[in-house]
């Protein structure tokens, strides 16, 4: 669904009773092209900014709380700004909402009473980051015309759901909303949180295809890959007093004392310190144009999520393995956090339709079920949409 400002303002007047104008914020969600649960190991990651984003509208309002309205839900949250700082999850979608405002208050800045209505492009679930842009789009909104760093913007964003929601994400999906870039891929480096910009070659199409499943299994099993590298660091501390997270292991230290690391979070290990050395292996690829090398490295880093990491599912794994033997297809591999979601291919542009054929027709006579595809044009960061004058209420 694309969303349009004319569509957003008549939403919001009509849910609210209102003709006042809203300001409406626009956050991206994104696609991790390499570098997988690398970026809680302070690793490198290499994600796109994409076009489907999340719009939040804004007005301020004299009720004294926050009312909160998802078009996308159809329902609504409400909380009395000054319940803000004491609020508490509790396992609704409000929860991103209310964390980031959460978030703020805590910085010191004040959260103003006030309408929120948001709809989102982001498919939910497809590890496209619906999350992040939700909660990069609020904190824009609530913020308002008062400013903070574009890192801390990213910072906030990312608490609301470690602390707040209490999932222990790392900072790619909420740092890629803030910086996307048209054109280009963000090179992170999630340990100095600085990024390089980098081009991608113009003669390869990205597409994200959607196996739509999302396994239950997904959240307790982040937190459990989280705590398993955490041990494997543990286990290293005791060779190199100097490691302080698995950004610190280089692939040839981790070679030479892998065999006495226990087996589970050794394999955990192998897989994010040759991740992270990917995204630099790919970075240079896509700067010397070199496809066969980039469709390598994905496939290289799917085999290592689907081995290693232990994070694929048998549709996911199905669509990787159908895509790679298509014509025009140089790779692909799944994206995102796993068990589920999406994977990213790098497809030649004049096989594109062939491809999408193919994969949806196997894809469906497998598991019944049909794909979706989505073409990723690396877009803009997130910021305040300017309406044209014909949009606004007088
Ligand atoms: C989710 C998390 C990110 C990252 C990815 C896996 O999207 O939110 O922080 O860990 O999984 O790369």
């Amino acid at each position: 669904m694309a969303l349009i400002p004319q569509e957003i303002i008549s939403g919001f007047c009509e849910h609210f009773g209102t003709t006042a104008n809203p300001d409406i914020y626009r956050a991206p969600g994104r696609v991790n092209l390499i570098g997988e649960h690398t970026d809680y190991n302070l690793g490198f990651v290499f994600p796109i900014a994409l076009e489907m984003a999340c719009y939040v509208a804004i007005a301020p309002a004299e009720h004294g709380s926050l009312r909160i309205y998802s078009h996308d839900w159809s329902d609504e949250a409400s909380v009395p700004v000054a319940f803000i700082a004491d609020a508490k999850a509790s396992g609704e979608w409000s929860d991103y909402v209310i964390g980031v405002a959460h978030e703020l208050t805590k910085l010191g800045i004040l959260v103003r009473a006030a309408n929120v209505w948001i709809a989102s492009e982001v498919p939910a679930g497809s590890g496209l980051s619906s999350s992040a842009a939700l909660e990069v789009s609020t904190a824009l909104a609530l913020l308002g015309s008062r400013s903070i760093e574009p890192v801390e913007l990213a910072r906030v964003a990312q608490r609301a759901e470690t602390q707040f929601v209490g999932m222990p994400c790392g900072i790619m999906d909420q740092y890629t909303s803030v910086f996307g870039r048209e054109h280009a891929a963000i090179q992170i480096d999630c340990r100095s949180l600085e990024h390089q910009y980098v081009r991608l070659p113009d003669s390869v199409s990205i597409v994200a295809v959607n196996s739509n499943v999302k396994h239950e299994l997904g959240t307790s099993a982040y937190r459990e890959r989280v705590a398993e590298c955490q041990e494997a660091v543990a286990a290293i501390k005791q060779l190199n007093g100097d490691v302080k997270s698995l950004r610190d292991v280089s692939l040839s230290f981790f070679q030479e004392i892998q065999e006495s690391i226990p087996l589970v979070p050794r394999k955990r290990a192998r897989h994010v310190i040759s991740d992270s050395q990917r995204v630099l292996d790919f970075a240079a690829a896509s700067r010397a144009n070199d496809l066969d090398e980039m469709g390598r490295l994905f496939v290289a880093s799917h085999r290592s999520m689907q081995y290693d990491y232990e994070i694929t599912c048998e549709e996911i794994d199905f669509l990787v393995d159908t895509a790679i033997k298509l014509p025009g297809v140089y790779g692909a591999r799944m994206t995102g956090g796993g068990f589920g979601g999406c994977t990213v291919n790098l497809v030649a542009p004049g096989q594109m339709s062939h491809f999408q054929e193919r994969l949806d027709s196997a894809y469906r006579q497998r598991f019944g079920l049909a794909p979706a595809f989505y073409d990723c044009v690396p877009a803009r960061g997130a910021g305040r949409v300017d309406l044209p004058v014909s949009s606004t209420r007088a």
